[in-house]
């Protein structure tokens, strides 16, 4: 049980959230809302349903990543990827969310035809609203779908250079199962030289097997990445977890959207582990409709993993220490963290 202390330090601390895809995201009253607008024919009619179906338990990231491309076709013009990033950050201010860092999963987009332009020119709208009025800060991260072939990959990171500014970051996402990190190494040569930001999923899937491990290694070691989404299966390679505390490589942990299919329950979530292994880690929602928003994720598995107050600071410290950004909002955060201790 935790303590109401606890509670208030998890509700008021500045966060900073460095792990959302926005297309997982669409709250369930948009996504119908538009799936009306667009004639996009949805199983689910309203939002109560829709709701329901994606706070469901997945039995695997597969399943998951089906629901995932369903939802997203709802978003068709410019001003409904407006929409929705607005949408989130209105969220993110909700929680005392001050910087966030979206994966912008634009490959499930382009399948359906809509052009990069249209995407990225609604999200940086809607991104630039929320600056402006709710002062949050967003930093977009391009994210490439593993399952797609390395010449589409590569594509992609050629196709969103004169975005650069916009979208300073890539990651990978998407099914980790028979879809190897290295099979996009080229993309991320590219992306290296055009002196992006580059981290990916990695370690996330034990139906991927061996791999999995192997995805971590390949991403820090052969593609540069400098943190990796995730990474929760690098518990099953002892020297994996001291290369990845001797290089500082953050891990963006998400506890609750790994239950059930990565670990049966959140007690069984590796990462306070991780933390005690000397790793730096942070703490996101993932998908947020699917999983609980970040408050959440943070009251559950500090309740699941019996988390100090000092664990809780730590993980939102390393989401602004590790980012994309750069350290703009850590002399905020530390005087924040100063003030409650002398106050609490
Ligand atoms: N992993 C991989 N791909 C994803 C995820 C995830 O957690 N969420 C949305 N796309
Ligand atoms: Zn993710």
């Amino acid at each position: 049980m935790l303590t109401e202390r606890m509670k208030k330090l998890i509700y008021e601390i500045p966060k900073g959230e460095n792990h959302i895809h926005i297309e997982g995201s669409i709250p369930p009253e948009v996504a119908i809302r538009l799936a009306k607008k667009n004639g996009v024919d949805l199983p689910w009619k309203t939002a109560e349903e829709l709701a329901a179906h994606l706070r469901q338990p997945f039995a695997s990231l597969d399943a998951f990543m089906e629901s995932d491309r369903m939802v997203n076709s709802v978003c068709q013009t410019e001003e409904d990827y407006a929409e929705v990033l607005y949408a989130l950050a209105k969220q993110a201010k909700d929680q005392n969310i001050i910087y966030t860092e979206y994966l912008l999963d634009y490959p499930l987009n382009e399948i359906r035809g809509i052009s990069l332009e249209t995407v990225v020119n609604g999200y940086e709208a809607g991104r630039q609203k929320a600056m402006k009025e709710l002062g949050v800060d967003i930093v977009f991260i391009a994210g490439i779908d593993r399952s797609l072939s390395s010449d589409m990959s590569l594509k992609f990171i050629r196709d969103i250079e004169p975005y650069k500014d916009i979208i300073p970051a890539i990651g990978m996402d998407c099914e980790e199962n028979g879809h190897p990190c290295i099979k996009h190494k080229a993309a991320y040569d590219l992306a290296k030289e055009m002196g992006l930001y580059l981290s990916a999923h990695a370690g996330e899937d034990p139906n991927a097997g061996d791999m999995a491990v192997q995805n971590v290694w390949d991403a820090v070691d052969k593609m540069g990445c400098v943190r990796i989404e995730h990474g929760v299966l690098s518990i099953r390679d002892e020297a994996l977890m001291k290369h990845l505390a001797e290089k500082k490589i953050l891990l963006t942990t998400c506890p609750t959207g790994n239950c059930p299919h990565v670990f049966p329950r959140l007690e069984d979530h590796p990462l306070k582990f991780l933390m005690e292994q000397g790793i730096p880690c942070s703490i996101s929602s993932d998908d947020p409709p699917y999983v609980g928003d970040l408050i959440e994720t943070m009251l559950r598995t500090a309740d699941a993993l019996n988390l100090t107050e000092d664990d809780i600071i730590e993980l939102e410290r390393n989401s602004l220490l590790y980012s994309i950004r750069g350290q703009h909002h850590l002399k905020e955060f530390d005087a924040w963290v100063e003030k409650w201790k002398s106050e609490n």
